[in-house]
């Protein structure tokens, strides 16, 4: 079994934006990574937001530019699943689809060695399902971070009901050696954070949708109400309103109650493509595509 100390190779599937972010702090961490997307487009862009990232910090003196250096040559971008046949550790950060999620555990499965952990780094989706999908239920873990990667201290490690207590330490080891601090949360929907965060973004949606206020009033409301440092709707273009939309849908289908159902106008907004930054609009514009206002 890998243990944190032995986790010397890291395969990252997905290069969004929480994939990129990954690849960076594993890299940066000593690893060597393989950074693997179905759309080759998606790495390239991760490549150059890595090596920006990694250079604002060498910029702030937070970093040297050896170190910079030589965590970019870590990372190398691959096509095909089957080249993570070596890894120790994989994490997986793709769409947030369940049976997209398990079709892929299933083969990382078959071609990791026997030793590998799969970790998934899924907003909500049942690890033990994921789990379930595997001959290695008890490798299996949730490791989830916050958006970006590189700069929130977070990560909610999720036992799946077979994880093992080895691959746990293993896994709270490795965050550990990457700065982060970790909290640990049973696999229930939307785990911890999630369970708490999504209905407060719901409802901010709902009050949008029912003209209680403007999207500025709502966000300035809770930011200089609550001391939050951003809004609940600038927060869902953060996080992309895709996610928000799946993880609330987990969380209705899951805990069976009313509250989580999703507001229309998410529903709206995620159909009309209006995913939030990563797509250039969202609640906001965010300057790199035009927009008509739907609320
Ligand atoms: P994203 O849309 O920025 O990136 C997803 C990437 O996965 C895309 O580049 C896509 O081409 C790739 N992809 C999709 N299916 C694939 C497959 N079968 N094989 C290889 N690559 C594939 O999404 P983002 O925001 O990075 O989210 C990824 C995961 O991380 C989701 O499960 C999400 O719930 C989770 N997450 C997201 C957070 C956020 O704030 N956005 C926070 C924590 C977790």
């Amino acid at each position: 079994m890998a243990t944190a100390s032995k986790i010397a190779a890291v395969g990252v599937i997905g290069a969004g934006q929480m994939g990129s972010g990954i690849a960076q702090l594993a890299a940066a961490a000593g690893c060597a990574v393989l950074l693997l997307d179905s759309d080759p487009a998606a790495l390239s862009r991760a490549v150059a937001s890595i090596s920006a990232s990694l250079r604002r910090l060498v910029a702030k003196g937070q970093l040297s530019q050896a170190a910079c250096e030589d965590s970019i040559k870590r990372i190398r971008c691959v096509s095909r699943v089957q080249e993570l046949g070596d890894v120790d550790l994989v994490i997986e950060a793709i769409v947030e689809v369940e049976d997209v999620k398990k079709k892929l555990f299933v083969e990382l499965d078959g071609i990791t060695k026997p030793s590998a952990i799969l970790a998934s780094n899924t907003s909500s989706i049942s690890i033990t399902r994921l789990a379930s999908a595997t001959k290695r239920p008890s490798q299996v873990i949730g490791m989830h971070f916050f958006n970006p990667p590189p700069i929130m201290k977070l990560i909610e490690i999720i036992r799946g009901a077979d994880t093992s207590e080895d691959v746990f330490s293993a896994v709270k080891s490795f965050s550990e050696r990457i700065g982060k601090t970790v909290i640990c949360s049973q696999d229930y929907p939307g785990f911890i954070v999630n369970r708490i965060l999504m209905p407060m973004i719901n409802e901010a949606f709902w009050a949008l949708y029912t003209g209680v206020a403007t999207k500025e009033d709502i966000d300035t409301g809770m930011k200089l109400g609550t001391n939050h440092p951003m809004g609940p709707l600038q927060l869902a273009d953060f996080i992309g309103l895709d996610v928000c939309l799946s993880v609330l849908r987990v969380l209705h289908n899951g805990l069976g109650d009313n509250k989580y159902s999703p507001c229309p106008l998410l529903v709206q907004y995620v159909d009309a493509g209006r995913l939030g930054k990563k797509r250039g609009v969202g609640v906001y514009s965010y300057g790199q595509r035009s927009t008509t206002s739907v609320k």
